[in-house]
């Protein structure tokens, strides 16, 4: 049995919680209304040459490591398009393996599948997100990385460079 004291204190309780909840959920709200991007496109990095249109179009992918040597990423050629993603898997960091028949790149650990031709949309797994996109700038026959659309899993300096 609940005496009416104790019935009022928890009917505070329940009245301050929605009220606190009711703040909590005006916050974001209110950053909303910020001015602040929330696109995680980087441009910042240096320009890099992937390799040529001819040879991408020859062998169907070019490995390449973009903004440095310790970030591993793959141009592809699918549906007469240049596309180029970050490998490291965004589930847990694991390094994807490109399925040149199929256009998806595979994770071996947890099997998360992402679709080279949808901009590394992911098609099924663990991973809640896409593979980050590397930007391409295309000049004759060279390919360039020019920046990176997507935070690369497990690296602290994503928009440093
Ligand atoms: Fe790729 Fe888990 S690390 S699915």
């Amino acid at each position: 049995m609940v005496n009416v004291e104790e019935k009022h204190t928890r009917r505070e309780f329940l009245k301050f919680s929605a009220l606190g909840l009711s703040a909590v959920a005006a916050v974001p709200s209110l950053v909303a209304g910020e001015t602040h991007s929330t696109m995680s496109v980087y441009e910042g990095y240096k320009k890099s040459r992937v390799g040529s249109l001819a040879q991408l179009k020859k062998a169907g992918e070019i490995d390449f490591s973009y903004p440095d040597g310790n970030a591993l990423c793959k141009a592809v050629y699918v549906n007469n398009e240049v596309k180029a993603y970050s490998i490291i898997c965004t589930h847990k960091g694991c390094p994807t393996v490109y399925n040149k028949e199929k256009a998806l790149f595979e994770c071996p650990c947890h099997f998360t599948k992402y679709d080279a031709k949808k901009d590394g949309q992911m098609v099924i797994g663990h991973a809640t997100g896409r593979l980050p996109r590397v930007l391409l700038e295309i000049s004759g026959d060279d390919i360039f990385a020019i920046g990176v659309d997507g935070l690369i899993f497990g690296r602290i300096n994503n928009n440093v460079g």
